[in-house]
């Protein structure tokens, strides 16, 4: 069974739109999101480009602040204090990659908790460690658990769910939502040994390592749920053309699992989704 993620992720924007227009009638709020882009790097224009054109459809407002590549630190800090004061911007989102020569853990620290929509925070990802309600959780994972569900039903007590990757953006919030969850959870990464024989205990795989089709079909218990959250561009070798793949090889392990997520059209459309969700929460709760 394919987890479609551009139909749920349509289904909760259609919901993120009503409560909108709630806020409006009701506070005479309007959530706003500011996405600021350093340098021009092509992958995160279009991802930009998405995320503004999406946050205008549910009817919240979208701004765009463009630094050049050269930006400093301190003019960079100094927009984020800008943005931190402006009691009109409830969502801040400083896309990533920045340029080497930023401290990116520095940048992110630099915003608001309540304004930081992506969870990336150390204040968010500490609520979300200790289980404390009030975190801004972080998006990607967010829509994980949401298309996991969406499969297996709205409790995963007792499952056990295999995370492939220990990133802040991914891995890690990922594993301690799926904690919250009940699941009895298991975070493998690069240096891990036997990864073959952890990831066939899997009732719930969660692919994120940035290898392309890595995961094998005989790594999956048989009826298992995978999301695959990769977005890898590869060359197809039937046409030349380059295409986008998953970290599962998609073809092979639809055959053993029960439910899987595409690339395109699996995790990657809910990622937006929840950082609307983010932005309508911050609007509501500290607009
Ligand atoms: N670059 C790739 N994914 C993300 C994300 O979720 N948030 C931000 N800010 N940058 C990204």
């Amino acid at each position: 069974m394919i987890i479609d993620g551009k139909q749920a992720a349509a289904k909760l924007r259609i919901t993120i739109a009503k409560d909108v227009i709630a806020l409006k009638a009701s506070k005479g709020i309007t959530p706003s999101l500011t996405v600021v882009l350093v340098g021009d790097d092509p992958a995160s224009q279009v991802y930009v480009r998405n995320k503004a054109k999406q946050t205008t459809e549910v009817g919240m407002i979208s701004n765009e602040i463009r630094l050049p590549e050269n930006c400093s630190q301190a003019e960079l800090l100094s927009q984020l204090t800008h943005l931190n004061n402006d009691t009109s911007v409830h969502g801040i989102l400083v896309q990533l990659p920045l340029p080497k020569h930023l401290d990116e853990s520095l940048v992110i620290g630099a915003i608001t908790p309540e304004k930081d929509v992506d969870g990336f925070h150390a204040m968010n990802a500490g609520r979300l460690l200790n289980g404390e309600s009030g975190a801004m959780v972080p998006c990607t994972p967010q829509g994980c658990i949401i298309l996991a569900k969406q499969h297996l039903g709205n409790d995963l007590s007792g499952k056990h769910a295999v995370v492939i990757g220990r990133s802040n953006i991914v891995g890690k919030p990922v594993a301690l939502l799926l904690l919250q969850q009940n699941c009895t959870v298991t975070i493998a990464h690069s240096r891990t040994e036997n990864l073959p024989q952890i990831c066939q205990q899997a009732d719930i795989l969660i692919a994120a390592v940035g290898r392309a089709e890595f995961v094998q079909a005989d790594w999956v218990k048989k009826g298992a749920t995978v999301i695959d959250v990769g977005i890898n561009r590869i060359e197809d070798m039937v046409t030349g053309k380059m295409k986008l793949v998953g970290d599962v090889d998609y073809a092979a392990v639809s055959e053993v699992c029960g439910a899987i997520t595409p690339v395109p059209g699996g995790v990657g459309p809910m990622t937006i989704a929840c950082l609307l969700k983010n932005t309508l929460e911050a609007a509501k709760l500290y607009g």
